[in-house]
């Protein structure tokens, strides 16, 4: 609307140049004799000194720039359109060539004094530093250009599925309610709006509200609400933890002579570690206690721990010394008091009860043949195999129980 204005009257200029310039030149001259007034920039320019100007705010998102988690800032780039009527600056377009409008130092017109409450820097308030518009029915047109750096409580518990709503706070610093009135028609203008390639734009609102220093001032609270772009995480972060917690399950399936149980074990514990550091490195580190992605890896990261743990006692089972005392503990849990059962045989396989038969039986069959018979206290190998399997089996489902079920309430915790 006003850019059609302004469209109009450089076309216009374009055509009357050479008399429009003299006229326009005149149109300054008549303001210079207002201007010069002495506290002109200072006074209002309402008609009746106990009357509030109103001055109507909008807010041009142009792009947001970043929004960090740890220190809590959101940056963002906008515009600031304000304008105001001053009835005593117009003119008759008619009487100047059809000149619409003139350009003016801000400094020389008053202007309305907007601070933004939540900014971080020093540079808080808008200051009449450039230029400004006036146009011949008397309107005054001030756009500001701002590189914002705001305060944003950010909530990460559903970290990388979170939304945040993040808001820009205006109001006039010494001029009261009954001096400036704020208002704004539309919400956000998003016209101009630049996609960010880690938030997408939800929705936007504003709302008055009453300054919490005194009740004589009013604020606009310009609110934008974002939601995370989760592709990155859940491919970076998200899935490599499931993938790698899965094949923590996968660790129980390995043979136990290969030997590799415990530093796969370990391998993926480290794993898990190091993509927990990475995801912790990036948040602020106070708000942990309920953070639910925090939580999920955590728990991950115990059973990885679990899981080097029981593969030490199963390997200790299978190879410990005969008169261990842990492994005739656990043989007598896991065999239930059937110890010497399994092995009193003589290294024959055929009385070996098949559904408690190690899985993997088949691969030490020959090993069996030589195993030498219980004597007394010691146990037998067969007994080890059989309670090693077991300890074993318990293990893969408990930690894979574990798994699915801290998966599942994550995924219910964050709405997926
Ligand atoms: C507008 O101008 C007239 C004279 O030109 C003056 O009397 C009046 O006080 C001015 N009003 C304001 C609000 O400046
Ligand atoms: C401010 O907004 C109100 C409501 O839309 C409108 O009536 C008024 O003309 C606007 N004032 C200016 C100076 O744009
Ligand atoms: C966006 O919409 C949600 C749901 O309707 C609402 O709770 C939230 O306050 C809105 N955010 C903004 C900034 O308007």
């Amino acid at each position: 609307m006003m850019l059609t204005e302004y469209l109009l009257v450089l076309f216009l200029f374009s055509i009357f140049s050479e008399g429009t310039n003299n006229k326009e030149l005149e149109l300054h001259k008549m303001f210079e004799e207002k201007l010069q007034a002495p506290g002109f920039n200072f006074v209002r320019p309402v008609d009746d000194y106990k009357t509030p100007i109103q001055v109507n705010v909008t807010l041009w998102l142009i792009s947001i720039n970043a929004i960090d988690e740890r220190s809590q800032v959101f940056q963002a780039t906008v515009w600031f359109e304000m304008s105001w009527m001053d009835r005593n600056m117009s003119w008759s377009e008619s009487d100047f060539n059809e000149v619409g409008y003139i350009i003016l130092p801000s400094k020389r017109v008053w202007t309305p004094d907007i601070c933004i409450m939540n900014e971080l820097t020093n540079n808080k308030c808008i200051n009449a530093d450039d230029n400004l518009a006036i146009l011949s029915y008397g309107k005054i047109e001030w756009w500001k250009f701002r590189d914002l750096k705001l305060t944003c409580s950010i909530d990460i518990v559903k970290y990388p599925f979170d939304k945040q709503t993040c808001s820009v706070n205006i109001g006039t610093w010494h001029s009261g309610d009954n001096a400036v009135r704020l208002t704004t028609t539309r919400e956000i203008a998003l016209q101009s709006y630049q996609k960010n390639s880690v938030w997408n734009l939800i929705n936007t609102s504003s709302k008055y509200v009453t300054s919490v220093y005194s009740s004589d001032f009013t604020e606009i609270h310009f609110q934008i609400g974002v939601s995370r772009k989760s592709g990155f995480f859940v491919y970076n972060v998200i899935l490599p933890v499931l993938l790698l917690s899965i094949l923590t399950i996968f660790c129980f399936f390995l043979p136990i002579q290969s030997g590799e149980k415990s530093s796969f074990a370990i391998t993926v514990f480290l794993s898990m570690a190091v993509f927990m550091s990475m995801i912790i490195d990036s948040l602020p580190k106070q708000s942990h206690g309920n953070f639910r992605l925090g939580s999920y890896l955590t728990v991950q990261l115990i059973m990885s721990c679990i899981t080097i743990v029981m593969e030490i006692f199963v390997i200790n089972l299978f190879y410990g010394k005969t008169n261990d005392k842990i492994a005739k503990f656990l043989i007598a849990i896991f065999l239930c008091g059937n110890e010497g059962k399994y092995g009193n045989t003589d290294g024959n396989e055929n009385q070996i009860d098949d559904n408690i038969r190690p899985i993997s039986s088949k691969d030490y069959d020959i090993d069996r043949v030589s195993i030498k018979k219980p004597l007394g206290s010691e146990i037998s190998t067969v007994d080890r195999e059989v309670a090693a399997q077991r300890l074993e089996n318990i293990c893969c489902i408990a930690v894979s129980l574990t798994n699915i079920v801290s998966f599942m309430v994550y995924m219910i915790d964050v709405n997926v």
